[in-house]
């Protein structure tokens, strides 16, 4: 469920007129719900009731500063896997024990800004890392809390690209040799290892996945627990799905899947956490487009848009479906006919959809791209020169620009010029 619905004909966000917005800010632009982000970080806050637990916000996911402090208020942690990162969430007013550090390259840089800034824990993805890590912390005179990231062996069944959880990504160290692992963080100064840390992918549409991912890591909480090590927190990721196609997906709801952490980990008695990123932002906003130009191809036609693919790079990248609404709802009997949806940029790639069926657009009417909240704007580029997509935060019947578009002088001027030109 979101706030994106239409009122009297036309689309809003919250009791904003979508098309209010875009006459203030121009296109292409995106827009956030805050009550739609508050949502859906309590669903999951809710799903966990009764278990010690922290929602950390994987960020990568939508990191503007207005989000991230949208969400801290709500009492959320933050997953974070850049130095970048980090600094975001602390601007954000975000302690640092609630801020947990992700990542398979941590750089010793990273690693020292956290530990100065404060963390609550980095989950350690390999044995250099842990060396460098326990170097860093150790030279500080710090201790750093430690989980390692196991990787299951378990097919998360989702695309290719965001699957994380099969032997043969670069992703955890294998849970074979997990002991191992735990053996030598044990031995190391600097680190103090207290929990499990799995991701398997996003976009999960089964629960299947997690089940036996999380079945594995309760097993390995014993085994590990046996072998002395204080295992008490345990962080299962994030990669909870979302419906892009309204019409028929049903991907499982926070509360099913809150059920079945602690079906398969809630008798082990650790501090639990989860990442999830796309549930909270994904269907939290959308991406407001214009058509520039309807032109009729050989067998099909184009709705030329001014967004692109480096607004919205998903259907590209991933093949990611998104819906693409008009911001007028359509009369009823309106009739539809397949348009392929592309934006300016020079290369055939920047195609939204492909025959897809749209009713009756002309040149200047509005569209809005939904589910468009995570892995939209932070995935943004300038490509062809078009300046970065701005974005914009609703909050009732309030908004407000929360990242301007850059002017082009100001896209232009960041550019410097060698002495010798
Ligand atoms: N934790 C870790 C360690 C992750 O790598 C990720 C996502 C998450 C949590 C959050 O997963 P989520 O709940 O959002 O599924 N750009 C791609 C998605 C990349 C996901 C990367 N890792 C897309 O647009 O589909």
């Amino acid at each position: 469920m979101d706030h994106f619905l239409y009122r009297d004909g036309a689309l809003y966000a919250e009791d904003v007129p979508v098309a209010e917005i875009a006459a203030a800010v121009g296109t292409p632009f995106y827009v956030y719900s805050t009550a739609t982000l508050v949502r859906h970080f309590r669903l999951f806050d809710e799903a966990l009731e009764g278990m010690d637990h922290l929602v950390c916000y994987a960020m990568k996911a939508a990191s503007n500063q207005a989000i991230l402090k949208t969400l801290a208020a709500e009492g959320a942690g933050m997953d974070v896997v850049s130095g970048g990162e980090y600094r975001r969430a602390r601007a954000a007013g975000v302690p640092g024990d609630r801020i947990v550090f992700s990542g398979v390259g941590k750089t010793a840089e990273e690693i020292r800004t956290a530990l100065e800034g404060g963390i609550r824990q980095f989950n350690v993805e390999s044995e250099p890392e842990m060396e460098v890590l326990s170097a860093v912390a150790s030279q500080m005179g710090k201790t750093a809390p430690i989980t390692i990231r196991v990787n299951p062996d378990v097919d998360a069944k989702t695309h290719a690209k965001i699957a994380t959880g099969k032997s043969e990504n670069k992703f955890g160290i294998p849970i074979s040799r997990a002991r191992e692992v735990y053996a030598m963080a044990a031995a190391l100064p600097g680190i103090e290892v207290i929990g499990i840390d799995v991701h398997i992918g996003s976009q999960l549409t089964e629960l299947e996945p997690f089940e036996l991912a999380y079945q594995k890591v309760a097993e390995l909480t014993e085994t590990l627990r046996a072998d002395g090590h204080d295992i008490r927190r345990l962080d299962l990721g994030g990669g909870l799905g979302i419906p892009y196609a309204r019409s028929n997906e049903a991907p499982p709801l926070p509360v099913d899947y809150g059920a079945l952490i602690k079906r398969t980990v809630g008798h082990l008695g650790c501090e639990i956490e989860i990442e999830p990123g796309r549930l909270i932002v994904g269907n939290a906003g959308i991406l407001v487009s214009e058509v520039i130009y309807v032109k009729s191809g050989e067998g099909r036609d184009f709705l030329i848009l001014d967004g692109a693919m480096n607004d919205l790079i998903r259907p590209a990248m991933y093949e990611a479906y998104h819906d693409i609404i008009p911001v007028i709802e359509p009369a009823p009997a309106a009739e539809q006919a397949p348009f392929d949806i592309v934006g300016p940029v020079c290369e055939t790639g920047d195609t939204f959809a492909r025959q897809r069926m749209m009713p009756p657009l002309s040149a200047g009417d509005l569209v809005a791209f939904r589910s468009a909240g995570a892995y939209g704007a932070v995935m943004a580029s300038e490509y062809n020169s078009r300046p970065l997509v701005p974005e914009v935060l609703v909050n009732g019947d309030q908004f407000a620009v929360i990242r301007p578009r850059p002017t082009f002088d100001e896209m232009i001027n960041r550019d410097t010029i060698p002495e010798w030109l």
